[in-house]
């Protein structure tokens, strides 16, 4: 029965028609996933009517020079294929504007133009700037978009900034970005993005542990051994990515944001309601409450960073990692990075988060683990091999979405044997459908006016103060924990592994 006082937590606001406004509109980002994600969500009706798009970036290009670039790639990556038709009207609603992200003068134009859009539409608009341009260009956009009067929006409508990863390279730079975001925009009209957030299952795990009553129960100490996060990826530093990731690093690029966010989303109390700052604010509890590991000491015990040598993956030959293409031959970047986490709380005193992400491991692949403790030893432990193995619930991020329970299981048969089987969910075909893309949903949400799934200012910067420890380790101590090394095409180091082995535990096999 729904009880009648909290009716009102379930409702919420609907996307309004806006211009959105993409800097770096000749990036990959904006080619591959941007301007794809808006066009599924029109091809399933799902776009607010009257949605424009202005595309804003430094190269010169005229409106058709940019759209038939976007169609290239909508062709290749569109989740619900490529329609010529439904292409043709959708694409009359993108536009390119050419400026520098310094020049005044530009985003003066850019005013111009979004009166005239505003015009046409009756009169006043809502606004929506993605910047998702270089980062070096962060600031200068957002005080741009200011002088230009951009970030106060008309009457009755609304002004809002999408601000795309790396939001910050540390603590001191993440809390200056965030000065001048809020210098020039509200709070409450910032959105920081993280699109692990806006990925299905991950949305699902606050139902997951919330709506069904026998999980809750068991999610503390008393019951859950170990959980594991594992985000591994078969790929390396293909398109010319090295430049940006050498700098970055598996900490900064994966950990500090995305599997964090996933360990907030598993961890978190339940909140009070399904506001965006009654979710955020049990979310940066738990990041408040991670343990720092903040001397090299903690680092060397709790921390492992590797590079990839030259291996195979998906039978393909590939280079060592720092043979790879606008990586320093000396880099002392980690292209792999396993984490023991604590969380000091009283639900998870004691019980071990490991997190491990890296690139060119043997496969794509993103899941969460929650290993439940061994039930008592005092029947079937005679049996010859004893219980094996324990309950693991497991939620496949991606791909095939997914939950699964591991459970031990009596073998049919006259004799008494045991063996774990599986019960599994597959999203796809549970529901028949395949998940939209993380950009659509979190598209639409800051056109609806929801920050759920958007990482607040809070949020970031506990995030970058756990981090900065391990960094600083790293690079500015007199005494830095070592780099490991793995082939690649195989599981990580042997370190990561032992990093487990010292607790009794293993990684699971993915
Ligand atoms: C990005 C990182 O944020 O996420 C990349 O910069 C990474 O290095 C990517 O490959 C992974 O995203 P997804 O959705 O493919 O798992």
């Amino acid at each position: 029965m729904s009880n009648p006082f909290r009716e009102d937590l379930v409702s919420r606001s609907r996307p309004q028609p806006c211009t959105v406004v993409i800097f770096g509109a000749t990036g990959d980002l904006t080619h591959r996933k941007l301007v794809p994600a808006l066009y599924n969500l029109a091809v399933d009706g799902e776009l607010p009517p009257g949605v424009k798009i202005l595309g804003f970036a430094r190269r010169d290009k005229s409106d058709e020079e940019f759209r038939s670039g976007l169609e290239e790639l909508n062709r290749k990556v569109s989740r619900s294929g490529h329609d010529e038709e439904l292409w043709s009207s959708f694409v009359q609603n993108i536009h390119y504007h050419q400026s520098e992200f310094t020049d005044a003068e530009g985003y003066k134009r850019l005013a111009e133009r979004l009166d005239e859009i505003d015009r046409e539409r009756g009169g006043k608009g809502n606004h929506l700037f993605y910047i998702a341009s270089a980062p070096e260009f962060f600031d200068d956009i957002l005080e741009q978009l200011k002088a230009a009067g951009l970030s106060k929006a008309a009457e009755g409508c609304w002004s809002r900034v999408i601000v795309e990863k790396p939001f910050g390279t540390d603590l001191a730079t993440a809390q200056h970005l965030n000065q001048v975001v809020n210098r020039t925009f509200e709070e409450k009209d910032t959105y920081r993005i993280d699109h692990y957030l806006g990925k299905e299952t991950a949305q699902n795990l606050m139902v997951l542990r919330f709506a069904n009553a026998i999980f809750e129960p068991l999610w503390n100490s008393r019951y859950i051994d170990q959980i594991q996060i594992t985000c591994s990826e078969n790929l390396g530093m293909e398109g010319g990515r090295g430049g940006y990731y050498d700098k970055a690093g598996a900490l900064r690029d994966m950990v500090q944001n995305h599997l964090l966010q996933l360990l907030s989303l598993v961890a978190m109390e339940p909140p009070t309601d399904l506001s965006a700052d009654g979710v955020r604010d049990e979310k940066v509890k738990v990041i408040r409450s991670l343990r720092q590991w903040d001397t090299p000491e903690k680092v060397a015990k709790n921390v492992v960073r590797a590079q990839y040598t030259a291996g195979h993956v998906d039978g393909r030959s590939v280079p060592g990692y720092r043979e790879e293409d606008r990586v320093d031959p000396e880099s002392m970047t980690e292209a792999y990075v396993a984490v023991r986490l604590m969380i000091d709380t009283w639900r998870w005193s004691g019980v071990p988060f490991y997190i491990r992400m890296g690139k060119q491991l043997p496969k794509k692949a993103t899941e969460i683990s929650v290993h439940f403790k061994a039930p008592p030893c005092v029947l079937f432990n005679a049996l010859p091999g004893g219980v094996p193995g324990g309950n693991v619930l497991v939620i496949r991020i991606q791909p095939d979405e997914g939950i699964s329970l591991r459970m031990v299981s009596k073998i049919p048969g006259t004799s008494l044997r045991l063996e774990p089987v599986k019960m599994d969910f597959h999203y796809s075909t549970s529901f028949g459908k395949g998940s939209p893309e993380a950009y659509e949903r979190l598209l639409l949400d800051a056109m609806a006016g929801d920050a759920t799934l958007f990482a607040r200012r809070d949020e970031v910067e506990e995030a970058w103060r756990f981090i900065d420890h391990i960094e600083h380790a790293w690079h500015q101590s007199d005494n830095p924990p070592p780099m490991a090394e793995f082939v690649a095409g195989t599981w990580g180091p042997k370190e990561a592994d032992d990093l487990l082995k010292e607790d009794g535990h293993e990684w699971r096999r993915l």
